[in-house]
């Protein structure tokens, strides 16, 4: 295994490029599936969310081809398979999105059902429901979910929580269903809203996404799409944070700030200058940063994916903040790390009470999810001294060459094999 080392307390300084969103590119190329034809994508980042993606797609029958740089061609015109092994999705709960393509496209679909995961339970019974709604068989057979139907009839869905995997799950199977069909309290996350682009351009009759009311009228068959992959927003945040907690002056280009503008308005709160272009963004941050609470929720909200991230910035500010998690019920594995740090931070029930301590001090930590693995290496960037975060593979699911782009902005950062592990 391997961890990353980091000697926290020099600002960064320059600019970084964005790189293309991971929460976008799964369900875009979980929805090649869709198609009869190469789908042609940009600016996929190679994470290894994609290439368990990659995987498990070339596991259903779809030709993958890596193309140059971050492009990637998905043709799905001989797919066959229909079942997702539950070796490639206990890996990446992500896994769930070709549950809707695959029903819809082949009439069947058995998809392991993923198991619980560290930041919460994450069932997916949004998505059966909504499944079952449109008409299809579902049962759940030696650990599989194993839906059947004819084809798929539109209907009206109201989604009792805003999933976002789960109105995409449905997106994608009203897409191919007989007639038109309504997902009400949709997920309104940009990248909900960058499926139906594509979808859109597939070929799909799609309305409404991005909002919370989707309209769709189901068509016979789609074909094939380009696309470029939108840029990433947590990326782009997390960069953000790491420019205020080493009082640099950092700029994110190629971002959307559109799809930041909670997390740019809590900066600016905590006592950040920030910059704002079409696409660029620059922070330059404060001598000292100032606490401001936040309350995760689903879009424009707060991210709960820069929750972890944003805490780090509180556990150096001046005076006390909370930080409510409404999305996830045990998303604060990064505090106990963070506390090893020097950080005070108490967690009450869905709350993190922080109180800003002077400086953090550099200490060994582990890496417990994805966006605690971000968390721990903005606390390490801001401390005195040396930060190793071991169990390092979390990061690289869903941050490019995090440590190179870091240390192009000046920070001092490695990665190397852990003596401590096996
Ligand atoms: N939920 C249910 N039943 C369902 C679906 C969801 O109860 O059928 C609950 C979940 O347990 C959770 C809440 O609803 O408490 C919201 O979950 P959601 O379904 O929206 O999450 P997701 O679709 O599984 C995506 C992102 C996550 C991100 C969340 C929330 C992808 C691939 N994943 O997950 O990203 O945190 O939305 O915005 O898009 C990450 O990138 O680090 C990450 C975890």
């Amino acid at each position: 295994m391997e961890r990353i080392v980091i000697r926290g307390g020099t600002p960064l300084r320059g600019e970084v490029a964005a790189s293309g969103a991971k929460n976008a590119a799964l369900p875009i190329m979980a929805a090649s599936l869709l198609a009869e034809g190469p789908c042609r994508l940009a600016n996929v980042p190679g994470l290894r969310d994609v290439r368990t993606m990659t995987a498990l797609l070339e596991s259903l029958g779809v030709r993958v081809v890596r193309g140059p740089g971050e492009n990637l061609v998905l043709d799905a015109s001989e797919a066959t398979g229909y079942r997702a092994a539950y070796d490639l999705v206990r890996t990446m709960r992500a896994s769930v999105l070709v549950l809707g393509p695959l029903l819809a496209r082949f009439g069947e679909a058995q998809v392991s059902l993923p198991g619980g995961c560290a930041i919460g339970a994450r069932p997916i019974n949004l998505h059966l429901k909504g499944l079952d709604k449109l008409g299809a068989e579902i049962t759940i057979e030696e650990g599989y979910v194993c839906a059947r139907s004819r084809r798929l009839q539109g209907a009206r869905i109201y989604l009792d929580l805003p999933s976002v995997t789960g109105t995409m799950n449905l997106m994608m199977a009203a897409s191919l269903a007989r007639g038109s069909s309504l997902i009400e309290n949709a997920a309104c996350e940009p990248e909900v809203a960058e499926l139906g682009t594509v979808l859109g351009a597939m070929g799909a009759r799609i309305e409404g996404a991005g909002t919370d009311h989707i309209q769709i009228e189901g068509v016979e068959r789609l074909g094939p799409v380009d696309h470029s992959v939108m840029p990433d927003r947590i990326e782009t945040g997390t960069f953000l944070v790491a420019g205020a907690v080493t009082r640099g002056d950092v700029t994110v280009r190629g971002c959307r700030p559109k799809h930041l503008e909670a997390v740019i308005e809590k900066l600016i709160e905590a006592g950040a200058d920030l910059r704002i272009d079409d696409d660029a963004v620059r922070i330059l941050g404060p001598d000292k940063l100032r606490a401001a609470d936040v309350k995760t929720g689903g879009y424009p909200a707060f991210a709960t994916d820069m929750q972890a991230q944003f805490m780090a910035s509180m556990a150096i500010a001046e005076g006390t903040s909370v930080i409510a998690e409404t999305i996830f019920e045990n998303r604060f594995m990064h505090v106990a790390e963070l506390r090893r740090m020097g950080a005070d931070i108490r967690v009450q029930g869905n709350s993190a009470v922080v109180r800003g301590v002077k400086g953090l001090s550099g200490a060994p930590v582990m890496a417990t999810d994805l966006r605690a693995s971000a968390s721990l290496i903005l606390g390490g960037l801001a401390a005195e001294g040396q930060t190793t975060v071991s169990r390092i593979y979390h990061i690289d699911r869903g941050y490019e060459q995090i440590e190179n782009k870091l240390s192009a902005l000046g920070a001092r950062i490695w990665r190397e094999k852990d003596p401590g592990s096996l």
